[in-house]
């Protein structure tokens, strides 16, 4: 096995999620299989939705649904059509209790403790849809935590601190089809080869780069940033910094998570709390960022530490390289 410059090991075999979720499964012997089958109703949801997304303009899914959202957001018609393939993989799944989508206000109970449930599933099921019309990579966030039985209330189960995540990733729509997952162990990366049907491991234990002279923020927001995060920005201008900022969170973390540098979407006046959702956003993406040797914040604490209130609740973000988030950390200060 070599290892390459990036610092992870391209697999020399050929590997597809499915074996490599349950080789990862043996090591732990009080593992049950039921975990695995969630891994692989996301991965049959990402193949689907990909379809869906490549034929969009062909197949007349694009644009608006002409609803709004929870979130008061427009939903394109995509978003639906992704939030539906998601429910009807995961619904089947005997150890699921409950689903919560960025799409549905509440919680689906798909059955208690007592009846098997053993995993809550949390997604964005089309991050960065807004997108979709001109082609630009979007993306599908989940994040697996425990089902608590004792809690009656499903938006209360849900609401677990990002540091109690099982699981978290996302699949990355974009010029290839890209599944990256954690199970706390390190973090991997498949890509979907569309002639074999399945995700192929093309590399296990990724690491971030531990700096990156690239940012990542809307800059038109930031005459409304706390000013730290100006400060931090006229340094980056000052000393040779690039800036990258597709508008799709999958696309610019991933980005990130790979060559290096720093994530951003700061509080503003529209979104005072920060405009990307805790739960099914910032964790997931935090857990994805910490395992692979990055940092994340939001505002003075770490993301994934925060007390979760409310479902839909939004945070601020500052994610990446370890030296590049300090950084931003040492201007808001
Ligand atoms: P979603 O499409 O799921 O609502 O998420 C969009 C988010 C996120 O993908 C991205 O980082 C951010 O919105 C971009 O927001 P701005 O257009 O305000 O920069
Ligand atoms: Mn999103
Ligand atoms: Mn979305």
């Amino acid at each position: 096995m070599t290892t390459t410059t990036r610092g992870y090991e391209p697999s020399d075999n050929l590997v597809s999620l499915q074996s490599h979720i349950l080789a990862e499964e043996t090591k732990y012997p009080s593992a049950t299989g039921e975990f695995s089958w969630i891994i692989s109703a996301i991965s049959l949801a990402g193949k689907a939705i990909a379809n869906k997304v490549r034929h969009a303009r062909l197949q007349d899914v694009l644009g608006e649904a002409g609803a709004e959202n929870v979130q008061g957001e427009k939903q394109q018609r995509l978003d639906i059509i992704s939030n539906s393939i998601l429910m009807r993989c995961l619904g089947s799944r005997a150890s699921v209790a409950v689903i919560a989508s960025e799409e549905d206000e509440q919680p689906t109970i798909i059955r208690r403790g007592h009846e098997g449930g053993k995993y809550c599933v949390l997604f964005d099921p089309l991050d960065g849809s807004s997108n979709l019309d001109v082609g630009v990579g979007v993306g599908t966030i989940f994040s697996i935590l425990r089902n608590d039985p004792s809690i009656h209330e499903a938006e209360q189960t849900v609401c677990q601190r990002g540091a109690t995540q099982v699981a978290a990733g996302y699949i990355l729509y974009g010029s290839s089809t890209l599944f990256v997952v954690t199970t706390g162990h390190g973090v991997d990366m498949f890509v979907l080869d569309h002639s074999v049907g399945s995700f192929l491991l093309v590399a296990r234990g990724l690491k971030m780069p531990r700096a990156g002279k690239t940012y990542s923020v809307n800059e038109a927001y930031s005459a409304q940033f706390p000013d730290g995060y100006r400060k931090f920005l006229a340094y980056a201008h000052d000393n040779g910094y690039s800036s990258r900022y597709i508008g799709s969170m999958v696309a610019d973390v991933h980005r990130t998570l790979l060559n290096g540098g720093v994530f951003l979407y700061p509080p503003t006046k529209k979104n005072p709390e920060g405009k990307l959702r805790l739960l099914y956003e910032a964790n997931p993406m935090a857990m994805i960022v910490e395992q692979a040797g990055g940092i994340a914040y939001s505002g003075d604490v770490r993301t994934l530490e925060i007390q979760p209130a409310k479902l839909h609740q939004r945070v601020p973000v500052l994610l990446g390289s370890a030296d590049e988030v300090e950084r931003v950390r040492s201007f808001l200060k």
